[in-house]
Order: structure tokens, then C-alpha cells, then sequence
């Protein structure tokens, strides 16, 4: 079949990587791709957020599955669209009813609470209530978490220290500091403990697959410090996700997800992405996405022996039926090289060598563009170097060679990606 895959970051990169293999595939198309997703197929220069633009191209190429990569295009709709003009096009992503798990942080938190699955105590507030949400914040203990309800390009969330500050910025949220998607804001308590990342691709129909489980570093800087990011590296697995762990993942979340969905009418058939956090050792939901994770997708795809594409087909075509999910027991490790000064101001357009370079390790293109043969840092995340090896510590070691040998102009990366996971290994 022809496939078409819509996105241009690390991720975009891994699933290309992992669905040109399937034998299942004739033609993948990446639209609009980056400067190194044409070595898995043909990149197209498409708005996925111009569905008409999408369709179009659907019918030209004989497209018979699309892969949505990012959010955006579900928040908007994509997949509705498409069942209404393209009703046999399989599409992997959920309906926009569904997208709303990651479109809005108040409906996520309503659905697990409707369906009892563990997350933080919370309460939302909109301008109107600006008074019960100073009073709300004043019986909660510090450090305050305050979401903004709409998507916000992974910078809505904000952890304050004190009260004053929490009050502040709850102020500044509900005054339009990141626009309409802090209309509404979402106060909740504070959960200390460590996170990981559950995926898994689910049928609509009460089947599902889980991914391999995996752990991503969001902080700029080492021992977790400094700003957050879109993701510095990840690994998988994840030591401390144990089996008893879960098991409890599986039967309080994952199931209940799952069925929840059904319960509520909501079609979904794609990935769902667990932001968990592990309080002592019960899981909680610290956030949905409905799509994969990125730095964590890089890792993940390495780990998947199976044919993922015969996975997604069948689970876009509402039965999974049962075709394995085969994970390998090697570990694997990604380290995100990016340009220096991100998640802030950054420079662009800076030539990257040794790509070709006998690297131990994939190069995921993220942020770069091909310019006449050169290939040009063009984003704060530009290259993903994926690795597995037979332990986390040798994945990493491969990473860690490949990170010195890829170079650009005022390349940085986290020394320390894995470290604390490591020190969990029994
Ligand atoms: P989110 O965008 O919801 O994933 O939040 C971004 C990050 O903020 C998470 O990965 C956590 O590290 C942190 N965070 C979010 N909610 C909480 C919470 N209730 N308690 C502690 N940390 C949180
Ligand atoms: N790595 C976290 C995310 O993709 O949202």
C-alpha cells in the first residue's frame, strides 16, 4: 500500500525509519518530511493543517493509510475530515472528540474522573472565577501546578514555588498569556515522583497493543534543571517500570482508557501516549497525548521487532485481531544534539557534518533541511542519535561516540541522559 506519514521532527523520522521496512509498503511519502526523512521515502511539501491540500494528494498517490505524526492536525480534525471524504482511507489518529484528551487539559481530567482512573486532585478556572481560584490555590500546599486547558506548544504548564507566584501567574494565565489556551486554567496538586511514557495503539474496539515503555528528559539542562524542552533524549526500557508496576498501569489505566473511550462514544483509533508518574508505587496519569512521544518515539521504534505498519493498518481499520506486538529485550538510547541556546533564541542554517560517518548509531533528523547536497541545522532539535545495545549503558556508550563525531555550530547536548534510570537497575 501506499502510506503517507504527516510530521517533520525526530518522530517522523523514527516511524518513517520503522514503516519503509514493512513489506506491506510500497510507497512512503513524508509530508512535509525534513532534510533526512527522503532516505525513507519522498517528501512532500503539504500543510497538514490544509486538509483539502491533503485529501488531494490522498487521491493523486493511491494513499490508502496516513499516519498523522502531531497533534495539531487531530485537534483540528483531520481524521473527521478524512471519514467524510475519504470514508476508505485507514487513518491512524484519533476523531477531533477524541484528539480532546491532549486539545484540552479539562476534559482529560473530567474523563478520568469519569471513568476513575488515578490523577492529581484538581479544579478548573476561567476568568469569571478568577476569585475561587486565588481561594482554591491558598488550600492547596507548594509548589502550585497550573495548566493552561488548550494546546501550548509543551510550555502551558507552570510549577510555582509560592503562593504569590502561583497567584500571579494564574492572574497572567486567565489575563491571555498564551492566548486562548489559558482561557480556562487547571489548578492541580503537586505529584513527586518519577515519570515515564506508556504508548499504545489501540483498535477502537477494546483492542490494544502496548509500545515498549519509555522515559524521556524534559529539562534543558543536566540533573534535570533549567527550562523545559520538547525533550533532550530518552530511553527504554525503563528499569522501575517493573512488571507488578505494570500490571497496576494496565488494569487502572490502560483498560479503563481504553473502555472509557468505547463508553463514551469516542471514536479513537491510534496511539495514546500515558504521561505517568510513579507516586510510591502507584501509577498516575499525569497527562494524555494522542500521538507518540517525541524524544521517546526514536527510542521506541528501535525496540519494535514487529511489522508496525501491518499494526497500524489493522488497528486504523478497527480490529487488531491477533497480530503480535514483539518487543526486543536489548535496550535502547537517544541523545538529542541541539542548537545551542534552545528552548530560547537560537541560531539556524549551520552545516552539519559527519553525518556519514560510521556512527554505531542512527542519525533521526529532527530540526534540519537539505539545501544544494548540504544538510543545514534548521530547528532547536535537530538530531536524534538512537542506539540500542545489550544494556542501557552500552546504547548510551554508541550515542555518547556518535554525539562528538555529528558536529555543527554551537551543538549541545545532556551528558546525563539515562543516568537516573540506570541507578534504579537492579
Ligand atoms: P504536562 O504538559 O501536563 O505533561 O506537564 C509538563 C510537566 O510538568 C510534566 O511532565 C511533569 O514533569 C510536570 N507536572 C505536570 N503535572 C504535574 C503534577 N500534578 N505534579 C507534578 N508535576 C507535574
Ligand atoms: N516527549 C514528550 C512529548 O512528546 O510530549
Amino acid at each position: 500500500m501506499n502510506v503517507l506519514l504527516l510530521g517533520s521532527g525526530g518522530r517522523e523520522s523514527a516511524i518513517a525509519w520503522k514503516t519503509s521496512q514493512s513489506t506491506l509498503v510500497d510507497n512512503l511519502f513524508i509530508a512535509p518530511g525534513n532534510g533526512g526523512t527522503s532516505a525513507y521515502g519522498t517528501n512532500v511539501a503539504l500543510n497538514p493543517l490544509n486538509f483539502e491540500e491533503v485529501e488531494a494528494f490522498v487521491e493523486a498517490n493511491d494513499i490508502e493509510m496516513l499516519i498523522v505524526g502531531n497533534e495539531d492536525p487531530l485537534v483540528a480534525g483531520i481524521t473527521d475530515y478524512m471519514a467524510e471524504h475519504r470514508p476508505q482511507l485507514l487513518v491512524v489518529g484519533p476523531s477531533r472528540e477524541g484528539a480532546r484528551l491532549e486539545g484540552s487539559k479539562e476534559f482529560a481530567k473530567e474523563f478520568m474522573m469519569r471513568h476513575s482512573i488515578p490523577t492529581a486532585r484538581y479544579k478548573a478556572f476561567t476568568a469569571d472565577t478568577l476569585a475561587d481560584g486565588l481561594a482554591f490555590l491558598e488550600q492547596l500546599q507548594p509548589p502550585y501546578v497550573l495548566k493552561a486547558d488548550g494546546l501550548a506548544a509543551g510550555k502551558g504548564v507552570l510549577i510555582e514555588p509560592t503562593l504569590e507566584a502561583a497567584k500571579a501567574s494564574l492572574r497572567e494565565m486567565l489575563g491571555g498569556k498564551f492566548g486562548k489556551s489559558s482561557a480556562t486554567v487547571v489548578i492541580e496538586e503537586f505529584l513527586s515522583g518519577i515519570e515515564c511514557s506508556v504508548f499504545v495503539l489501540t483498535d477502537g474496539h477494546g483492542g490494544y497493543r502496548l509500545l515498549p515503555v519509555a522515559k524521556d528528559y524534559k529539562r534543558v539542562g543536566e540533573a534535570d534543571t533549567g527550562l523545559n524542552t520538547g525533550g533532550m533524549g530518552s530511553v527504554s526500557p525503563v528499569a522501575f517500570a517493573d512488571e507488578a508496576f505494570m500490571k497496576k498501569v494496565e488494569e487502572r489505566i490502560i483498560r479503563p482508557t481504553v473502555e472509557g473511550l468505547i463508553k463514551d462514544g469516542i471514536d479513537y483509533r491510534g496511539f495514546i501516549f500515558f504521561g505517568l508518574i510513579k507516586v510510591g508505587d502507584e501509577p498516575m496519569v499525569i497527562e494524555y497525548n494522542v500521538r507518540m512521544g517525541d524524544p521517546e518515539t526514536e527510542s521506541v521504534m528501535l525496540r519494535i521487532e514487529s511489522d508496525l505498519a501491518r499494526l497500524m493498518a489493522a488497528a486504523a481499520a478497527g480490529d487488531l485481531g491477533t497480530l503480535p506486538m514483539e518487543i526486543s529485550p536489548k535496550a535502547a538510547a537517544t541523545v538529542m544534539l541541539v542548537s545551542g541556546g534552545y528552548p530560547e533564541a537560537y541560531e539556524k542554517g549551520h552545516e552539519i557534518s559527519g553525518l556519514d560517518a560510521q556512527l554505531g548509531c542512527i542519525p533521526f533528523h529532527a530540526g534540519t533541511k537539505e539545501s544544494e547536497g548540504r544538510i543545514l541545522t534548521s530547528g532547536g532539535r535537530v538530531i536524534a542519535l538512537s542506539a540500542m545495545g545489550d544494556s542501557l549503558a552500552d546504547a548510551l556508550e554508541k550515542c555518547y561516540a556518535a554525539a562528538t563525531t555529528v558536529d555543527f555550530a554551537k551543538k549541545y547536548f545532556r551528558r546525563d541522559i539515562g543516568r537516573d534510570v540506570m541507578a534504579l537497575e537492579k
